[in-house]
């Protein structure tokens, strides 16, 4: 596990391009792609760049159930507004939050993902160390699921809301078993509200309580982090 310490999130965006960007040199085709204030300067790094996407496929963890393509909250529209819009991807995969059977949009969630191995996920974390929204106590074979969200995980997300009860309670998310498939992880975490979430992490037992943990047995993984999501771990981890 490599973690690299940036300034801030601008330096941490412009690393993780220069990952994605490597990656591509090297024949990577899919893209694992994350929601999120976390990756926004990201995106708005890749739109910025000269790099072609048109030759590669992403794939979000995760969209709210019951929040149509177009509500301004979904993951959808938030990807299209961030990203696809302004940058050409060959195909782009997110979950269908108001499919008539959720169930079967997770099976075929997985048989995308059976079909487009991920070469690079980019991943953001929750307050509780979730990815994607596998909350604490998610399987780490766990596949795609509608999952509940826990009350950290909605009172993190009201602020992109009008009220709290308009958040929706149930995502369709990526599960850690298809997440950690990727060739690459590249986990980003800034502000010190995630600080005990990182070191948790990075620093605790490999446990579904800390759905991140699972991390620490994947064998290519960078964490890139401010100074305030890194100010909790020891000096052994950073060094
Ligand atoms: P954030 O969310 O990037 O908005 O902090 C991360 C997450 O919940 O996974």
């Amino acid at each position: 596990m490599e973690i690299i310490v940036v300034k801030d999130n601008l330096e941490g965006a412009k690393k993780a391009l220069e990952i994605i960007k490597e990656g591509m040199e090297q024949g990577a085709e899919v893209l694992g792609l994350a929601t999120g204030s976390t990756p926004e300067p990201l995106y708005e790094e890749i739109i910025k760049s000269d790099l072609n996407f048109e030759n590669m496929v992403s794939i979000n963890l995760d969209e709210y159930v019951g929040l149509d393509k177009d509500d301004a909250q979904s993951y959808h529209y938030y990807m299209d507004e961030k990203l696809f819009s302004h940058k050409k991807f060959k195909e782009t995969h997110l979950p269908d939050g108001k499919a008539d059977d959720l169930a079967a949009e997770c099976k075929r969630y997985d048989q995308v993902i059976e079909e487009n191995p991920i070469d690079i996920q980019i991943l953001g974390i929750g307050h509780n160390a979730h990815i994607g929204f596998n909350e604490p106590g998610a399987p780490f074979d766990g596949a795609t699921e509608v999952v509940e969200l826990t009350e950290s995980t909605i009172n993190a997300n009201k602020r992109y809301f009008d009220h709290v009860e308009d958040v929706p309670t149930e995502a369709v998310s990526m599960g850690i078993g298809s997440i950690v498939k990727g060739k690459k992880m590249v986990l980003m975490a800034f502000g010190a509200e995630k600080a005990e979430a990182i070191k948790n992490t990075l620093e605790g037992d490999v446990t579904t309580d800390v759905p991140a943990s699972i991390l620490q047995k994947h064998d290519d993984v960078v964490v890139i982090l401010d100074e305030a999501a890194a100010s909790k771990l020891s000096e052994k981890t950073l060094a």
